[in-house]
């Protein structure tokens, strides 16, 4: 069930169907992946923060785009970096199921704790997804339930609406459907257009992204019982 909420970090209960990461330590930090497909500005914005925050570590950035830029940030940071492109299949479902087996491998090969889809433009099939209900979480640069889908800021534009923001979400089988867990709002005037709103929100997001994961990895929210 998706409720609106506004961004608050106090303890936050999630719904029963997600199973949520175990609490992080400085010793132990949960063990993240990062998946990408284009320029990763989050997620450079997300390594910044973990060189002072360390209750989680990116381990694996994944990418199903080998021109995705944000994989520079592999190398800068010496982090593994791996490119899944969809393998060749003229059957679509079966091509799915084929790229998600190969990442999940990636993912199990390095002891990956919680996924962090980052600017990741494709959807997980639900039988991906109910290997790690609670352990994947997405950013989308709208005030979800409003404008879901790869075009938010145009849709967001053309409903001329005057705020706008970002959500951290936990992924379900949906697209942009899942338990939210924060969001941020910016606001929108006459001017503004798609390339100016993304700026905007973006630099919301690369805020509050990573202060989701810190909250996450220190058991900030719980399964409601
Ligand atoms: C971010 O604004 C993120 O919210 C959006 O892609 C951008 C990634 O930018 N995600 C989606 O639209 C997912 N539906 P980046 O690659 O520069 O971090």
């Amino acid at each position: 069930m998706t409720k609106p909420q506004t961004t608050m970090f106090a303890v936050r209960s999630v719904d029963e169907e997600y199973i949520l990461p175990r609490i992080a330590s400085l010793l132990k930090p949960l063990r993240v992946a990062v998946l990408i497909s284009g320029t990763g500005e989050g997620l450079n914005a997300l390594l910044a923060h973990q060189k002072i925050s360390r209750t989680h570590s990116t381990k694996l950035i994944l990418s199903n785009n080998s021109n995705a830029y944000g994989l520079i940030y592999g190398n800068k940071y010496n982090i593994r970096c791996k490119v899944v492109p969809l393998p060749k299949s003229t059957n679509k479902d079966l091509q799915r199921l084929m790229h998600e087996d190969l990442i999940n491998k990636e993912l199990l090969n390095s002891k990956i704790e919680l996924i962090v889809l980052n600017g990741y433009m494709r959807v997980l099939t639900p039988s991906f997804v109910s290997k790690w209900k609670g352990k994947i979480i997405n950013i989308h640069p709208s005030l979800l339930p409003k404008f879901p889908g790869a075009n938010a800021h145009r849709d967001t534009i053309n409903a001329k609406v005057t705020e706008s923001g970002c959500t951290v979400h936990l992924v379900d089988d949906g697209v942009d459907t899942g338990y939210i867990l924060a969001q941020e709002k910016v606001s929108i005037n006459s001017l503004d257009d798609i390339k100016s709103l993304q700026e905007k929100i973006k630099k919301v997001e690369h805020k509050l992204y990573p202060k989701v994961i810190d909250n996450l990895s220190i058991g900030k929210y719980h399964i409601k019982s």
